[in-house]
């Protein structure tokens, strides 16, 4: 299905407005203004945002009344979960990606999840579960589709800065080709209710920026930390 050319714009333009490669953790990657340690400090943190992830997910398909539009998304979850393969799980590439930059995902553990991150995942969490549909889905859509973006300057940033060659980077390198697909299978579903009526096409809009303001309230987080 082709999402409405509207919609598209809609999101694309929230996430220009969103100045990514001018952003402090991006900008300060890119010029190398963090050492691998302080990388891997934030990569840790991260990974146990991609843990909780898909737990999330599963609220939202929850949340979907049409069991036809909840397919597309049905198809992402068992993605994530690596088609039932516990080695191709994608909370799995992150792990190996913190090992490859020199970090030791063996010592990672949730308790250690910082505020921010807990922030996150439990706000996610009550926009699956509490929230109308048009919107949570539209967040997810939203954060799957900034993810390209942000997933191309990491992979970049990593590059730049030496630290892995580009076939060693694993997980962002995924991301950046996949998450476009996923964000639109997201989108997809909301697509009748934003050609119906003005109300719905607001509340989608609403998930879509609530999404984005989310997801990159991590990576501020992350700059300040940093800091
Ligand atoms: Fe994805």
């Amino acid at each position: 299905m082709n999402l409405p050319q509207d919609l598209k714009n809609f999101v694309e333009n929230s996430i220009d407005e969103l100045n990514l490669r001018e952003h402090p953790y991006f900008s300060h990657l890119l010029s190398g203004q963090y050492s691998k340690e302080q990388f891997i400090q934030s990569q840790n943190q991260f990974s146990y945002l991609v843990k909780h992830f898909s737990r999330s997910m599963a609220s939202v398909i929850a949340n979907i009344p049409s069991d036809l539009t909840r397919t597309a998304i049905v198809g992402n979850l068992w993605e994530e979960h690596g088609h039932g393969d516990p080695a191709k799980v994608h909370g799995k590439a992150i792990l190996t990606l913190i090992d490859r930059l020199g970090g030791d995902s063996n010592q990672l553990n949730e308790k250690y999840a910082s505020e921010s991150i807990r922030i996150f995942n439990i706000a996610l969490r009550g926009i699956s579960v509490f929230e109308d549909y048009r919107i949570s889905t539209a967040v997810f859509g939203a954060i799957e589709r900034v993810f390209v973006n942000i997933s191309s300057l990491i992979c970049e940033g990593i590059i730049e800065q030496g630290w892995l060659t580009e076939d060693r980077v694993i997980h962002y390198a995924l991301h950046k080709e996949i998450d476009t697909k996923h964000a639109e299978e997201f989108l997809e579903v909301v697509v009748d209710d934003w050609n119906h009526d003005e109300e719905s096409k607001e509340l989608v809009k609403v998930g879509i920026r609530l999404g984005l303001r989310l997801f990159t309230n991590v990576y501020s987080d992350f700059a300040r930390e940093l800091n």
